[in-house]
């Protein structure tokens, strides 16, 4: 799988702090991933419209991550971005993420999160702090290669156990 990793932070960008949640993703992603691609914008919705059409039209990645910018705050718009750019909605994705989310704190209620399709990639929003980067990925990788295969049109392992 080729999977792209946006980070999505004003101050992160402004270099005033380091990408921590860019790099764990990197670093969880890298025994599934054949190759990553990593992309930082700051909280700007053309920009990060911009990255994921980079990512999933120029550079073909099979999936696409982006972490931050879901919450509340005034300049949170990844969601606003991703829903521009995805031709359809995935949503189970994201309410699985959010439901394995509310058992560990209330506030995941909080992230407005949205994942859906783009052509051949999928496009996953997780929020912005390493713990719920930690939490999504457990919930969201395992599904991972059997949603590309199927995007790429091989349903063979439709109804199978697989991912289990
Ligand atoms: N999801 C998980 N799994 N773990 C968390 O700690 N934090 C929440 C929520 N989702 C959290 C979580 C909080 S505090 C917020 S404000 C929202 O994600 C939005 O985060 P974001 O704006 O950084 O994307």
């Amino acid at each position: 799988m080729k999977i792209g990793v946006v980070c999505v932070s004003d101050r992160c960008a402004k270099g005033v702090c380091e990408d921590v949640s860019g790099k764990l993703m990197l670093e969880l992603l890298a025994p599934v991933a054949e190759e990553t691609l990593y992309r930082l914008v700051p909280d700007e919705r053309l920009e990060i419209e911009f990255a994921l059409c980079d990512l999933a039209d120029d550079q073909h990645a099979d999936v696409i991550l982006t972490t931050g910018g879901t919450g509340f705050a005034p300049r949170d718009v990844t969601p606003e971005a991703t829903n521009a750019v995805i031709d359809r909605a995935a949503p189970g994705i994201s309410e699985a993420i959010r439901m394995n989310s509310l058992t560990v704190t209330p506030n995941a209620m909080l992230s407005r999160a949205v994942s859906g399709i783009r052509g051949k990639t999928l496009i996953v929003n997780l929020p912005g702090s390493p713990k719920a980067v930690r939490e999504s990925l457990e919930v969201v990788l395992p599904v991972l290669p059997h949603a590309v295969e199927t995007l790429s049109g091989n349903t063979q392992n439709c109804g199978g156990n697989y991912g289990k």
